[in-house]
């Protein structure tokens, strides 16, 4: 294999990328750090003192909403120690405090002595915040290139735009490399006929995926498969088309059959927190809305149908790698039958695995671009005077 770990030209990929911590630690700074990664639904930001806890990577964040109207991620630590300022993944405080020397906090610089280290950009887009820690990033949209119109196909099949119902996200462990999951979600419908063809047939959900007319799509940060027909505007291609599963890179899947929206925190080489929202259109009715969560908790809860079945199979993928010698895994489905069109990217049949090999081709080129320090480690921080000792 020419490319150290993934040849497009081929579409093998060693599989010690699952399980060396070599890579995995690279993958701090040359992808998490410095992709816009999703942080929160904004409606649950709509107050001030509003917060809501997740990880960008390794690192622990915190959305918080000031007085002064704006929404900011900050480094969920402590700048004296590393204690964490909120646990609890939503609530609401003007002032946080940690619970170790008793240092206290405010979202709005100024406020108190004191404010958390900020992840230096912020951005809303389609019901969500997004926040990058690499300060020299491209805006959001330009981040994502064309892969705006994909995110496009799918926010557009929710009345009035993309919400997130229930009050909290579903969170699960799985024991493999976060690099599964975001793959798998980039195109992998073929494993609806096998992997996942007892869950699809006690829960009802339709014919498999692979056996539907659709395309894959891989264009700018993103891959998208989609199942076409029964559109109604021939003007727009979008409008013929229903999202299936899809990733925008790295870390944030779009999964149709739940109508799931997944983010794929990495915790370790063999270890990955999956936090899910369940979608619902910003206009639907609540009976609507009780019904897609009920159906997602059923597919992508702890103890959900797919959860356990794509657990299974990843976790055996990166158990195998700890102990192999550097086996090539085959991701060669449909090389050669990718074409392009008016549609942007490059396009594929739907059983395919070209968008698999968009991720880790990307992925690879990360890897090799200078990578993005630790917040903290770039930042002077004054820390408050302390009483001096009677
Ligand atoms: S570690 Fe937070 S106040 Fe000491």
């Amino acid at each position: 294999m020419p490319a150290p770990y993934f040849d497009p030209k081929t579409g093998l990929l060693l599989d010690r990328v699952f399980a060396s911590r070599r890579i995995f630690d690279l993958e701090q700074g040359s992808v998490f750090r410095k992709s816009w990664l999703l942080i929160a639904p904004t409606d649950w930001l709509d107050e001030p003192g509003a917060f809501v806890t997740t990880s960008m990577g390794r690192d622990p964040v915190l959305a918080w909403r000031a007085s002064d109207g704006r929404t900011r991620v900050f480094i969920n630590r402590c700048v004296g120690g590393s204690s964490r300022l909120a646990e609890d993944e939503r609530g609401s405080m003007e002032v946080l405090t940690c619970p170790c020397h008793g240092w206290a906090y405010a979202a709005q610089a100024g406020a108190t002595e004191l404010s958390p280290i900020a992840v230096p950009r912020v951005e809303a887009f389609s019901g969500f915040i997004f926040a990058c820690m690499d300060e020299e990033a491209p805006p959001l949209a330009d981040w994502m290139g064309d892969f705006g119109w994909c995110w496009e196909v799918i926010s557009r099949r929710y009345a009035g735009g993309l919400a997130v119902c229930g009050g909290a996200s579903l969170r699960a462990r799985l024991a493999c490399n976060w690099k599964l999951a975001a793959e798998a979600h980039s195109g992998d419908v073929y494993s609806d006929l096998t992997l996942s063809k007892a869950t699809r047939e006690v829960l009802d959900l339709g014919a498999a995926l692979a056996e539907r007319r659709g395309l894959q799509i891989a264009a700018g940060r993103g891959a998208i498969a989609v199942t076409v027909g029964g559109g109604r505007s021939p003007e727009d291609p979008r409008e013929d088309m229903t999202p299936v599963l899809a990733t925008l890179f790295p870390n944030i899947s779009y999964d149709g059959r739940g109508s799931a929206l997944h983010v794929w925190h990495p915790r370790g080489v063999a270890e990955t927190e999956v936090q899910t929202y369940c979608l619902a259109g910003r206009d639907d009715a609540e009976v609507h809305s009780l019904g897609a969560r009920r159906r997602c908790q059923q597919l992508f809860g702890p103890a959900g149908l797919m959860t356990q079945d794509q657990d299974a199979v990843w976790s055996a993928i990166s158990a195998g790698a700890r102990t192999s010698r550097g086996h090539p895994l085959n991701l060669a489905m449909g090389l050669g039958r990718e074409r392009r069109s008016n549609l942007p990217g490059r396009q594929s049949d739907l059983a395919s695995e070209m968008n698999q090999r968009a991720f880790y081709e990307w992925w690879q080129e990360q890897l090799s671009t200078p990578s993005v320090p630790p917040l903290g480690d770039r930042m002077t921080v004054d820390r408050p005077s302390r009483p001096a000792p009677n």
